[in-house]
This record gives C-alpha cells, sequence and structure tokens, in this order.
C-alpha cells in the first residue's frame, strides 16, 4: 500500500480535514500518531480506525504547549522509531470580528496555536527527518492566508504566516528529501459532519460548493507520498475557483 512503513503525525486529528486525512492514509497503510486536545473525539477515530489497523497512536497534545509537544512526539518515537509526515492541521479559526474588537488574548491565541504550534510540532520531528533524507511536512494553511478575510484579521494573518514560513524552510530541508508545502482550503464543509464527502452549496466558489473534507484529504496524503517528491516550497490552493471573500 502507498504509505506501508510510513508513519504520519497529523494534529488537530479528531474531526474534519484532520479525521479524513487519518481515514484514508490508515485505508492506504500508515502507521498514524493523531494528536489532538480533545481526548473523546480521538478515542472515537481510534476506534473507526481499528477496520483499517490498530497501528494507531492517540495523544492529547496542546500543540502550543511546547513541552507536551516535546513528550508527545518523543512518544511516537518510542512507539514507532521514526516520523515519515507532519501533517500540521490543528487551528483555531471560528471568529467573526471587526479587527478593533479582537483582543490581544485572541491576538496571542490564535498565533499560539496556529504559528507556534506547527513551530514546536516542527522542530520536534524535523532532525530525524534531515537525519534519514526523507520528510514530508504538510501544513494546513487557508485562502484567508492568502487573499486576506474581513473580519478574520488575526486569522488571516496566521494562516499567512504558515505559509511563508512553509515557503522559506521548505529551502533549507528540500537538500536533504524533505519537502515542505502548505495546502490553503477555501471553504469547506462543516468539520462537525460525520461524512467526508459532505458539501453544501456555496457562493464563495465557481464550483458553486464547499470542498469536502475528502477532497482536501486526498490532497494533503498526494503531498504526504512518496510521488510528491518534486513538490516543495509550494501553497497549494484546494477552494473550487475562489471568486469572493
Ligand atoms: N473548515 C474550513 O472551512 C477551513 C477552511 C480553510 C482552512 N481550514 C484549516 O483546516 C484545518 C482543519 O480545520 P477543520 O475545520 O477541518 O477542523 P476544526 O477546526 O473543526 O478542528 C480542528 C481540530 O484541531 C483540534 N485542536 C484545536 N486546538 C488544538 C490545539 N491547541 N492542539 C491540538 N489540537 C487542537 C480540535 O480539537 C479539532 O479536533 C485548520 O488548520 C483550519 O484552519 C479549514
Amino acid at each position: 500500500m502507498e504509505f506501508s512503513n510510513k508513519v504520519a503525525i497529523i494534529t488537530g486529528a479528531s474531526v474534519g480535514i484532520g479525521r479524513a486525512t487519518a481515514i484514508l492514509m490508515a485505508q492506504k497503510g500508515a502507521k498514524l500518531a493523531l494528536f489532538d486536545i480533545n481526548a473523546e473525539t480521538l478515542e472515537n477515530l481510534k476506534a473507526e480506525l481499528s477496520q483499517y489497523t490498530n497501528d494507531v497512536l492517540t495523544i492529547v497534545c496542546d500543540v502550543s504547549d511546547e513541552n507536551a509537544v516535546t513528550e508527545s512526539t518523543e512518544k511516537v518515537m518510542t512507539a514507532f522509531g521514526k516520523v515519515d509526515i507532519l501533517v500540521n492541521n490543528a487551528a483555531v479559526w471560528r471568529i467573526w470580528k471587526p479587527f478593533s474588537d479582537i483582543s490581544t488574548e485572541e491576538w496571542k491565541k490564535f498565533f499560539d496555536i496556529n504559528v507556534f504550534g506547527l513551530v514546536y510540532m516542527t522542530k520536534a520531528v524535523l532532525s530525524g527527518m534531515l537525519e534519514r533524507k526523507y520528510g514530508r511536512v504538510i501544513n494546513i494553511a487557508s485562502v484567508a492566508g492568502v487573499y486576506g478575510n474581513a473580519n478574520m484579521v488575526n486569522y488571516s494573518a496566521s494562516k499567512g504566516a504558515v505559509i511563508s514560513m512553509s515557503k522559506a524552510l521548505a529551502k533549507e530541508t528540500t537538500p536533504n528529501g524533505v519537502t515542505v508545502n502548505s495546502v490553503s482550503p477555501g471553504s469547506v464543509s462543516p468539520s462537525e459532519n460525520a461524512d467526508i464527502d459532505h458539501s453544501i452549496a456555496s457562493e464563495l466558489a465557481f464550483a458553486g460548493r464547499t470542498g469536502t473534507d475528502r477532497e482536501n484529504a486526498e490532497l494533503i496524503c498526494f503531498l504526504a507520498s512518496d510521488a510528491a517528491g518534486y513538490i516543495s516550497g509550494q501553497n497549494i490552493q484546494i477552494d473550487g475557483c475562489r471568486k469572493k471573500m
């Protein structure tokens, strides 16, 4: 199978795009370490994945806590011995407020999780990838980081940082076999919906609908695969041809 003998960490794994990615990777033979702050949804997913694989480690970990990230990635190394694929998916994004109403605490929270969480996770696994001259880092950004969303200025800024960080880091790591890319979804069907093929009508895309969790997961899986070894430093939008923000 495509991911036989590959070990993948997915953060924010228990719902939405992260969950769909976990399902597809499990079906393709990966060993999975699933990180999330929600213990209950993590365990639900582990039970769901048992039809495909039992090589699933669930770890309750707040990615914005550097010590917790270090301890959690050490558990992955103990269980699986290496990390080939890192999908930095955990984020907060539900905010609809004009700039002047966004508090300093809300700015810090969005950057602590969406940017520093990604920094801590990447720092924890990158040296092993570079030593083994193989790695796939996929950072989930957003069209908000490309175009900027009104009433989501802190979120947009955090995702802009994810995109530029991915491009810059790729230039350091690609010579040693570690690709780094970001994926920027447009509007995705509500992550509360368990159906990974769920889509609803949307005027924000020329496609006329939201993207599904599966469509996003398919792109992430491709970038995580051996077949994508010559793609690095890219931000790939998956937005049904976005028409307005
Ligand atoms: N859903 C969309 O329309 C959309 C659009 C563009 C980009 N994105 C991005 O896609 C990614 C996934 O979004 P989604 O909507 O599928 O899922 P979601 O936002 O509903 O869930 C994210 C998951 O991350 C977990 N999480 C939150 N904070 C965490 C932390 N500090 N540490 C560890 N885990 C944490 C949550 O418990 C949850 O399981 C995010 O990076 C988001 O910014 C989503």
